[in-house]
């Protein structure tokens, strides 16, 4: 008997997803260019399933692959985003795909290629995007994803990812867990929707994981602050986080955190925190990059995020800054009494707080101005939805999010809905006292404070841009408008004569 589903690219991600799949009563046909990966995929089936009775079978080609399948052909693609993907469609087009085929590129690549991608081999099979997230876990045992793409294809694709993506209580929100292989989870609601045509999954793919670059350097500031400027230990920091992941900053990433800073290696027979002895230079794969880049394309700010990815390209710079480390100076030494680094670290919880929420308003005001700009219908509860559990950002919080789109689904800044409101309102006196103390201990912060910066931005009336535009007038004629004349009227002041008379002109 033919299998239900092909598979293409067997690493980590790859590779479970097939286990995932398997486990959900579908017969997987696998390739890798690797073959060692083909034969690990099928062993740990094996292995898992206990039988030999195989629900995964090896493929050594494309063409046997495509063999192997029930038509019309239904392939997924694990490959790295990028080349890769054109070289797979290229060879499924040489190993005999057809029009009616449906290949799923699962991969987080950058959403205009999946454009150029669709439109490029249409003639050929449908090409369909959902990225997934949640790291080999997730893709275990349930991950978020997020698919788009043509309309049909979907209609074939729904029910298989809604068996293998990760669930949540349909009432509180929270994550139905499954651990183990073999188990799956056929109630709840599915981490997975239809996100739009193509593009667009892959754009909100990299919005979550330009997210995902903010809250792990709100974290990573907070570390450091607590490490640098209050001198705590690994487990003295852990136990913070622990506490602070019982609360409203309960996620995933606090959890994981707190098991890296408690986690310890043997070094010359001593015990120590493996954290200490990792090198603090950060990698990168370019989604957070992305995303900062379309907020300046399309203008719409998101501070936070781009500091990430800014405080990930400084930490590589390690060199320079060894040198410089020596050259500048910092403040004294703050010294705080036992009562006071209480209340800083408080303080420090609210901040970390306040900024999750501006990161998070960032990224959802990026989609929706990518949703005007490209003619998409995004549906942001159902997203937010999709998040709250199976990806790397899920949260408590992410239940908050929903309810804020469920409440007002033209919500333009999660800013402006009334529970954002009240608790920014609440904790921004604390927020800015943790913000000017991280200041005088030299620490750096940046989207602790960028984020700061951003929540003053957005409330401000007025800012000093009429001040720019006088600048802009007075060196290129660039003209303003008045706040006491009708909008739309221009005018411009002859900065260079004597009388420096003002004219309408336009
Ligand atoms: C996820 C992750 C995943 C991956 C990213 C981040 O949602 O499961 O975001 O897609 O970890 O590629 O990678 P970098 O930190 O290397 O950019």
């Amino acid at each position: 008997t033919r299998c239900d589903i092909g598979f293409i690219g067997l690493g980590v991600m790859g590779k479970n997803l097939v286990l995932n799949l398997a486990d959900n009563g579908y017969s997987i046909a696998a390739f890798d260019l690797d073959n060692e990966k083909v034969k690990a995929v099928i062993a740990q089936d094996k292995f898992e399933s206990k039988s030999d009775n195989a629900r995964v079978v090896g493929c050594s080609s494309y063409t046997e692959l495509l063999s192997k399948l029930k038509t019309p052909h239904l392939i997924v693609l694990s490959v790295p985003a990028g080349a890769p993907v054109d070289q797979v469609c290229e060879s499924l087009i040489g190993g005999g795909v057809q029009p009616d085929d449906i290949v799923i590129d699962t991969g987080n690549s950058l959403w205009v290629d999946t454009v150029k991608r669709e439109e490029k081999y249409k003639n050929n099979f449908i090409l369909f995007s959902s990225a997934v997230s949640g790291g080999e876990v997730g893709a275990r045992f349930g991950p978020a994803l997020m698919p788009s793409g043509s309309a049909y294809a979907w209609t074939r694709i729904q029910p298989i990812w809604e068996a293998i993506s990760a669930k949540v209580d349909s009432v509180t929100g929270k994550p139905l867990e499954r651990t183990k292989p073999g188990e799956v989870v056929n109630e709840g609601e599915p981490c997975t929707t239809y996100i739009g045509p193509a593009g667009a999954g892959h754009y909100v793919k990299m919005v979550h994981n330009g997210i995902e670059y903010a809250d792990m350097q709100i974290i990573c500031e907070a570390y450091q602050v607590l490490r640098d400027g209050l001198k705590l230990s690994a487990e003295e920091i852990a136990d913070i986080f622990a506490q602070w992941n019982k609360g409203p900053l309960n996620s995933y990433l606090m959890e994981i955190s707190v098991d890296v800073l408690r986690h310890k290696i043997d070094v010359d027979g001593k015990q120590i925190p493996l954290v200490d002895v990792i090198l603090d230079k950060a990698g990168q794969k370019g989604t957070g990059l992305w995303t900062a880049m379309s907020s300046l394309e399309l203008g719409t700010p998101a501070p936070t995020i781009s500091q990430a990815v800014y405080a990930r390209s400084i930490s590589s710079m390690k060199n320079i800054r060894v040198q410089a480390s020596e050259l500048l100076i910092g403040p004294e030494t703050l010294s705080l009494s036992e009562e006071e680094k209480q209340s800083f670290i408080k303080n420090l919880h609210d901040a970390v707080y306040c900024s999750k929420i501006c990161a998070y308003a960032q990224g959802f005001q990026l989609m929706k101005q990518a949703e005007n700009e490209h003619g998409w219908t995004l549906n942001f509860s159902s997203i937010a939805k999709i998040w709250r559990a199976g990806c790397i950002i899920r949260a408590a919080f992410l239940q908050s999010i929903t309810a804020a789109f469920e409440r007002n689904e033209q919500l333009e800044n999660l800013l402006l809905d009334p529970y954002f409101v009240e608790q920014l309102n609440n904790n921004q006196l604390n927020w800015r006292q943790a913000i000017s103390t991280i200041s005088l201990m030299g620490i750096p912060a940046g989207a602790l404070s960028s984020s700061l910066s951003y929540f003053d931005s957005m409330r401000s009336n007025v800012l000093p841009a009429n001040l720019l535009q006088g600048q802009r007038d007075y060196f290129g004629a660039h003209t303003f408008e008045r706040v006491d004349k009708a909008a739309g009227k221009k005018y411009h002041v002859e900065w260079a004569t004597a009388d420096k008379e003002m004219k309408q002109v336009e």
